[in-house]
C-alpha cells in the first residue's frame, strides 16, 4: 500500500535574514551604515532539505515547532510554498522562532543565531502514526537538535521496525565534541552524508581514507561531500565520484542540504548510486546559484532536463 508520506524529518525551524554587507564597513558605537540589500530566506538545515525534497515531488512532511510570531509564520509560509506538508507542525507561543542574521562580506559570513524553535522538537513528536505512514526518515542538524539527540537511538530503532529507510547528515558539531552517541544511531542509517571534515571529525581520524574505513560495514552507503570539488560515495566496497557543476556561485548556504535531498530522491526512486550522486550534485550546485538555501533549488522538470544535458 502506498504510504502517506515519502519522507519525514524533524525540522530546525529558523529564519535566515541575509544581509549584503559587501560595501559596508561594520562598526559599533551607534554608527548607522547603509547596506546594499537583504533577503528573508528559509533557514534550518532540515527545512532546506525538506523544501528540496518537496520540490522534486516527494511527499515530505515536517515534524517541528514554530513560534507564534512573524518569523514563525514566514517560515511556515515558505515551507508550504515549497510544497512541504506542514500539518504536523506545532505553533507554540511560549517559544520564539529561531532567527539567524547572516552578514555577508568578501565571500565570507558572520552569523548571529537565536536558536529558539531550532531545538523545539520532542521525541514524542515522532508518533507511531507518523512512522507507520512514512517510507523514509531524514535526520539533519543532529548536533544542533540537542533535545532529540539522546533519543535518536530509540527513534531510529522504532522507525526501522516500521520499515522506514533512514538518511543522516549531522552537519557540524558547534561544541566540537563529536559525541559517541552517534555510533548507536549509525547502524540503523542507510545513507550517511557528512562533508569531508565532518566525516573525519566523527570518525576521529585525520585523513579521509581512514575515516571511510571506519564507517565501512556500519553504513551501507556513505556519501562524502567535498564542496566545489563534488562528492564521493562508498558502498559495497566500491568508490564512486561525481563532480560539481561549474556554476556562478552566489552563496553556498544550504548546498549540502539540497544535495542530500537530491541524493535521497534518487535513492527513493530506486536509482543506482552513480545517478543518485549526479542528482545530488545538480541539486547542490544549483542551490549555490541564488542567495540563501532555497531560491536556487530545482524542481522535478528542471532536474530531468539537466540530467539529460549532463549525459
Ligand atoms: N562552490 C561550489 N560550486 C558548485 N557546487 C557546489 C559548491 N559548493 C557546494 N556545491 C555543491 O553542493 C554539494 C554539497 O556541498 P558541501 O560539500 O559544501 O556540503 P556541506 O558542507 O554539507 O554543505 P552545507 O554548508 O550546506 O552544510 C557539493 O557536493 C556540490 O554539489
Ligand atoms: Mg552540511
Amino acid at each position: 500500500m502506498e504510504k502517506r508520506y515519502d519522507i519525514i524529518a524533524a525540522l530546525d525551524i529558523n529564519l535566515d535574514i541575509i544581509i549584503n554587507a559587501e560595501n559596508t564597513d561594520l562598526q559599533f558605537g551607534q554608527k548607522e551604515k547603509m547596506i546594499a540589500g537583504y533577503n528573508f530566506e528559509m533557514g534550518g538545515s532540515s527545512c532546506i532539505f525538506a523544501s528540496q525534497a518537496a520540490r522534486l515531488g516527494l511527499k515530505a512532511a515536517g515534524i517541528g515547532v514554530a513560534g507564534d510570531d512573524l518569523p514563525g509564520s514566514l517560515m511556515v509560509d515558505k515551507l508550504k510554498a515549497s510544497g512541504v506538508i506542514t500539518g504536523h507542525l506545532r505553533i507554540d507561543s511560549s517559544i520564539k522562532t529561531g532567527v539567524s542574521v547572516i552578514l555577508c562580506k568578501n565571500g565570507d559570513r558572520a552569523i548571529l543565531t537565536y536558536p529558539g524553535t531550532n531545538d523545539g522538537v520532542f521525541p514524542q513528536d515522532f508518533t507511531d502514526d507518523l512512522l507507520k505512514n512514512s517510507r523514509h526518515m531524514h535526520i539533519g542538524s543532529y548536533y544542533l537538535m540537542k533535545r532529540l539527540k539522546p533519543h535518536y537511538g530509540n527513534i531510529v530503532r522504532k522507525a526501522k521496525s516500521f520499515g522506514l529507510t533512514i538518511s543522516m547528515d549531522t552537519n557540524w558539531d558547534p561544541d566540537e565534541k563529536w559525541n559517541g552517541e552517534i555510533w548507536e544511531v549509525l547502524p540503523y542509517v542507510d545513507i550517511f552524508m557528512p562533508n569531508e571534515n565532518e566525516a573525519m571529525a566523527i570518525a576521529g581520524k585525520d585523513n579521509i581514507q581512514d575515516a571511510v574505513e571506519k564507517f565501512e560495514g556500519i553504513v551501507p552507503v556513505l556519501v562524502v561531500k567535498r564542496g566545489k570539488e563534488g562528492a564521493a560515495a562508498y558502498s559495497g566496497g566500491r568508490e564512486y565520484f561525481c563532480r560539481s557543476l561549474d556554476v556562478d556561485v552566489v552563496d553556498t548556504i544550504g548546498a549540502g542540504d539540497s544535495f542530500d535531498a537530491g541524493f535521497v530522491y534518487g535513492f527513493l526512486s530506486g536509482y543506482d548510486i552513480e545517478k543518485c550522486l549526479n542528482i545530488g550534485s545538480i541539486c547542490g550546485s544549483m542551490n549555490t546559484t541564488k542567495a540563501g538555501g532555497t531560491a536556487g533549488q530545482v524542481c522535478k522538470e528542471k532536474l530531468a532536463k539537466m540530467i539529460k544535458e549532463r549525459d
